[in-house]
């Protein structure tokens, strides 16, 4: 287990499409320990494999009960292997969001309101669930680093992209 260097915007391993999982092996659990550990010492709300310098398919995340975001439900610690993503509804919400990769911008980006995710835990159990709000913001934003996006690419005018600290009068950050 360790913190792992988060790679940054600009990196071509972040804008590759991620492999596949093909084996829920101790490999993976040792890839896993390194996200969770990265993730923890950064205080994110998510990393993807690829942030690490892995081109796998692994996504994790989590936001426990958190007074600096008092109006964002909690989502359960998830680990989610070879996710597929599918909005249930066209309806779309935006949001200011950050991401470890990017560190000190914010992006108002759009996001479908609710999602149907389905994929494969730790140890190759199936998952599928129906999620909205900031659980449904942090799959997408999760699984988007999986095809090689990150969320500058999703702002739709730029202006709304800009540092936090600029930003600060006109935004209500999102975990990141
Ligand atoms: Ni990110």
């Amino acid at each position: 287990m360790a913190i792992r260097p988060v790679l940054k915007m600009g990196e071509p391993l972040l804008q590759r499409v991620a492999e596949p999982v093909t084996g829920f092996d101790a490999q993976l659990l040792e890839l896993l320990a390194d996200m969770d550990d990265t993730m923890r010492a950064l205080s994110g709300a998510g990393i993807a494999a690829p942030q690490i310098g892995v081109s796998l398919r692994v996504v994790i995340f989590e936001l426990a009960d958190n007074p600096r975001y008092p109006h964002i439900a909690p989502v359960p610690y998830t680990v989610l292997v070879n996710p597929l993503v599918t909005p249930v509804t066209a309806e779309q919400d935006e949001g200011w969001e950050g991401c470890l990769s990017v560190p000190g911008l914010r992006g108002l980006v759009p996001r479908h309101r609710r999602v149907r995710y389905r994929g494969y835990d730790q140890y190759g159990a199936p998952l599928d669930r129906t999620v909205e709000g900031f659980h449904a913001r942090v799959v997408q934003h999760e699984v988007d680093h999986l095809d090689g996006i990150l969320f500058p690419q999703r702002v739709r005018d730029l202006r709304d992209l800009g540092f936090e600290d600029a930003l600060a009068g006109r935004m209500t950050p999102m975990p990141d």
